[in-house]
């Protein structure tokens, strides 16, 4: 039977988002931000965060595809939605769920940089630090967890559980 085991709870995820956001509004502050959100995955995440911010910003979206199982991040990566927006000499701030093999972001980083933008960061509600394949530093990390498979909070398995206000880790 698969068993959910509350890893943060709502309370807690709520905090860290302030946290957050008050140290990005500190970092960018008399600026403006452009938030682009990876979708899905980071969905919630994003609608929390640019509502405790204090500075001003726009939101965009995008969604990738990488090949291979729901639990293995795999090596091919390509754009299925870009931004729809010029982010030539603006501050980028990438907004990801979480970052695991750290291919995703790296790819997303590298294509950004391409269109000049004056700054570009990551904030990632989630690091899974030991498990990078490939090096990367996020400027901003919501917790930092282990290898376990979590769901929850914009987070899916298999399109389910997103919809969870906890972050959760599955038990068979
Ligand atoms: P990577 O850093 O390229 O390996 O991939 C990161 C993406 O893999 C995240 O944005 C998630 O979509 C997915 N992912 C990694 N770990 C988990 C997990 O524990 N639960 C759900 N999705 C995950
Ligand atoms: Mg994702």
């Amino acid at each position: 039977m698969k068993i959910r085991k509350v890893l943060y709870s709502k309370e807690e995820i709520d905090k860290r988002v302030r946290e957050l956001a008050d140290i990005i509004s500190r970092d960018y502050q008399g600026g403006e931000l452009i938030v682009i959100g990876v979708l899905k995955g980071a969905f919630v995440f994003v609608a929390d965060l640019i509502r405790c911010l204090s500075i001003p910003c726009v939101v965009d979206f995008v969604r990738v595809a990488s090949y291979g199982s729901a639990t293995v991040s795999s090596e091919k990566i390509e754009f299925k939605k870009d931004v729809e927006m010029d982010i030539k000499g603006k501050d980028v701030l990438i907004v990801e769920d979480i970052v695991d093999t750290g291919l995703t972001i790296s790819f997303l980083a590298e294509k950004f940089k391409e269109r000049s933008p004056n700054s570009l960061k990551v904030c990632a509600f989630l690091d899974k630090k030991h498990r990078r394949k490939i090096a990367f530093d996020a400027d901003y990390v919501g917790f930092t967890v282990g290898e376990e498979f979590v769901v929850g909070y914009g987070i899916d398995f298999n399109e389910m559980d997103r919809f969870l206000p906890d972050v959760c880790v599955i038990e068979e």
